[in-house]
C-alpha cells in the first residue's frame, strides 16, 4: 500500500523523551511514512542540545525526511500534519516544588496526583492552549496528539476552552501495565489483548480482559496481582532485562493493595496516591523527591549522550533506543492519518460512555479511531465505590480549570481541598498559599 507521506512537529522537542520518540518514529516507517519532522520548544539551549543528536541520527538513518528544528512557531507549525505535543511547563525546577511543597504539610508529593497536579495543571493550561493555538493558525488541518501532562486537567482545559479544536490526550500508564499483564500471562504482545477500561486519567479501571478468542483472562491476572501486584515474574525472580527504579517497582507492587479495594477489576497504579496516601508520605523524602531522580538519571543520561553523538558526530554506536511504550502514538497517528479504525484507550469527552457519569466529564476509555478522529465505545454503569471516587475526582478537575479561567482564588482552593490526598481545607490553603508564591512566574493572578 502507497501511505501519504506525514510531516509532524513534536512540540517539547526538549523533552527527555524526545529521542526515544525519534528512534520510535524511525522503526516504523513502513507503518507511518514521514516526509518531515521538526522540533518546537520554548527553551533554544536545552532543545539545541537533542535536536543536534536527532539530526545526525536521521542523516544517517532516514536522511529523506527533512529536519528542523525552531523556537518560531510560524515555522515550526506551517506545513504540518501531526503535532505530537509533551511539553513541560516551568521544566523540572517547578516540578521539584510541585512535589516539594505538599510535603512540607505531609500531603503527597506528585507529578500529576494531588497538589502537585493542580499546580502543574495551572501552568500547563496555557502553555498547551498555546500550541493549539499556533498549530491552528498554521495548519488548520492538522491534528495533535497530546500526552502533556496532567493529562486530565489539560484535556478538561481542552474541552471547556478549545471545544471545536483537532486534539486528543493519551496517556502511556495503560499502556506499560497492559505490557506487565502480557508478561504475567506468558503472551507476547498487548495487541493479542482485548480490554474493556473506564476511569478518569491515572484514575481508571480495566473491568474486562480477554484474548483474541475471547477467554477471560481476568482469573489469572488476578491470582497474580492479589500476590505480586504488577510486578513481573521476571522481576520476582531476578532475571528481567531491565530493572525498574526502585520507586517504579514499589508502584507495580503495591498495586496489590489497590487492587485489592475492588478484585473484580484491575487498577490503574496511580490510584495507589489517592487509596493511600500517608502511606506514599511516609516513604518519600521531602529533600529528595521523583523530580530528583529524574534529573540526576532520565535527564542526565539522555542530555550526555545527546552531547556525546553531536562531539563525535556520528550516532552509529548510540544506545538510544526506541522508547517501545511510544509506539502507541504512532498507532494512534496512523489511525487518524490512514483510517485503521484501531481500538485504543483515549481521554474524550463522556457524552454517556459511562452511563452513570456527569456526560461532561473528561474520561479514559476505549475508542475506535479513524479519520474524523475517536468514537468512544459505551461502558455501562459503574459501580458506586468508583463513581463516588471518580465524581469527587473530576470535581478537582474542572474546578482547576475554572480557577485557572476565571482567576479565581476561591475555587482553587476548592479544588486542593477536595482532593482525596488533602487532610482538611486549613492544610489546602497553607499549600495553596505556598504555590501561590512559586508559581508567580507561571499562573495566572488569583483573586
Ligand atoms: P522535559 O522537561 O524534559 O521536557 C519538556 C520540554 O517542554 C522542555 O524542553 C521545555 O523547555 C519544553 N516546554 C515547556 N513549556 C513549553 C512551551 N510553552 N512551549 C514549548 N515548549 C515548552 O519533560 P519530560 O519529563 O521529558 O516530559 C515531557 C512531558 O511529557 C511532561 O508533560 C510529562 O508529564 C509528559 N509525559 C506524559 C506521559 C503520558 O502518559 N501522558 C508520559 C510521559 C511523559
Ligand atoms: C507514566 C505516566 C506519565 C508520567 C510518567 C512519569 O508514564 O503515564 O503520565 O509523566 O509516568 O514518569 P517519571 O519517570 O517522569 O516520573
Ligand atoms: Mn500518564
Amino acid at each position: 500500500m502507497n501511505l501519504k507521506k506525514q510531516s509532524i512537529v513534536i512540540a517539547g522537542g526538549g523533552s527527555t523523551f524526545t529521542p526515544g520518540i525519534i528512534m520510535m518514529l524511525l522503526e516504523n516507517l513502513d507503518r507511518f511514512p514521514i516526509r518531515q519532522i521538526k522540533f518546537y520548544d520554548n527553551d533554544a539551549e536545552r532543545q539545541k542540545q537533542i535536536a543536534d543528536a536527532a539530526e545526525i541520527i536521521l542523516k544517517e538513518r532516514a536522511p529523506e525526511i527533512e529536519f528542523l528544528s525552531t523556537t518560531d512557531p510560524e515555522e515550526a507549525f506551517t506545513d504540518v500534519d501531526f503535532v505530537m505535543a509533551h511539553i513541560r511547563v516551568g521544566k523540572y525546577a517547578m516540578r521539584e516544588i510541585d512535589e516539594k511543597i505538599p510535603l512540607k504539610y505531609d500531603v503527597i508529593g506528585q507529578e500529576t496526583c494531588g497538589p502537585g497536579g493542580v499546580s502543574y495543571g495551572m501552568r500547563s493550561i496555557g502553555g498547551v492552549l498555546g500550541i493549539i493555538d499556533y498549530m491552528e493558525k498554521y495548519s488548520p488541518d492538522a491534528w495533535m496528539l497530546n500526552y502533556s501532562n496532567p493529562a486530565a486537567i489539560v484535556a478538561e482545559a481542552t474541552r471547556k476552552l478549545r471545544p471545536n479544536s483537532k486534539i486528543i490526550n493519551i496517556c502511556d500508564m495503560p499502556v506499560g501495565i497492559e505490557h506487565r499483564m502480557v508478561e504475567i500471562l506468558g503472551m507476547k504482545s498487548r495487541k493479542e489483548l482485548s480490554i474493556r477500561y473506564y476511569g478518569l486519567n491515572h484514575f481508571g479501571w480495566w473491568t474486562d480482559i480477554r484474548d483474541q478468542d475471547g477467554n477471560d483472562l481476568l482469573p489469572k491476572l488476578r491470582e497474580h496481582v492479589s500476590k505480586h501486584g504488577y510486578l513481573t515474574p521476571k522481576e520476582l525472580e531476578g532475571t528481567a532485562n531491565e530493572t525498574v527504579e526502585k520507586s517504579w517497582e514499589h508502584t507495580f507492587g503495591k498495586a496489590k493493595e489497590v487492587f485489592a479495594l475492588d478484585p473484580l477489576t484491575m487498577p490503574n497504579t496511580y490510584l495507589k496516591y489517592y487509596l493511600f496516601p500517608q502511606d506514599e508520605v511516609a516513604l518519600a523524602d521531602p529533600n529528595h523527591t521523583r523530580a530528583n531522580e529524574v534529573m540526576e538519571h532520565r535527564e542526565k543520561l539522555v542530555f550526555d549522550e545527546c552531547n556525546r553523538i553531536s562531539q563525535i558526530g556520528t550516532a552509529k554506536n548510540t544506545d538510544l533506543a526506541a522508547d517501545e511504550h511510544a509506539s502507541y502514538i504512532v498507532d494512534l497517528a496512523r489511525a487518524i492519518a490512514y483510517n485503521t479504525k484501531e481500538r485504543m484507550l483515549l481521554i474524550v469527552p463522556n457524552n454517556g460512555a459511562i452511563v452513570n457519569f456527569d456526560p461532561t466529564a473528561m474520561v479514559e476509555i476505549p475508542c475506535i479511531v479513524g479519520s474524523q478522529g475517536p468514537e468512544p465505545l459505551v461502558q455501562g454503569e459503574i459501580p458506586r465505590f468508583q463513581k463516588g471516587l471518580m465524581e469527587q475526582q473530576v470535581a478537582v478537575e474542572k474546578l482547576v480549570v475554572e480557577a485557572w479561567d476565571e482567576g479565581s482564588y476561591q475555587k482553587l482552593w476548592q479544588a486542593i481541598t477536595l482532593s482525596r490526598t488533602v487532610p482538611n481545607a486549613r492544610v489546602a490553603k497553607e499549600i495553596l498559599d505556598d504555590l501561590i508564591v512559586a508559581n508567580k512566574d507561571f499562573w495566572p493572578t488569583l483573586s
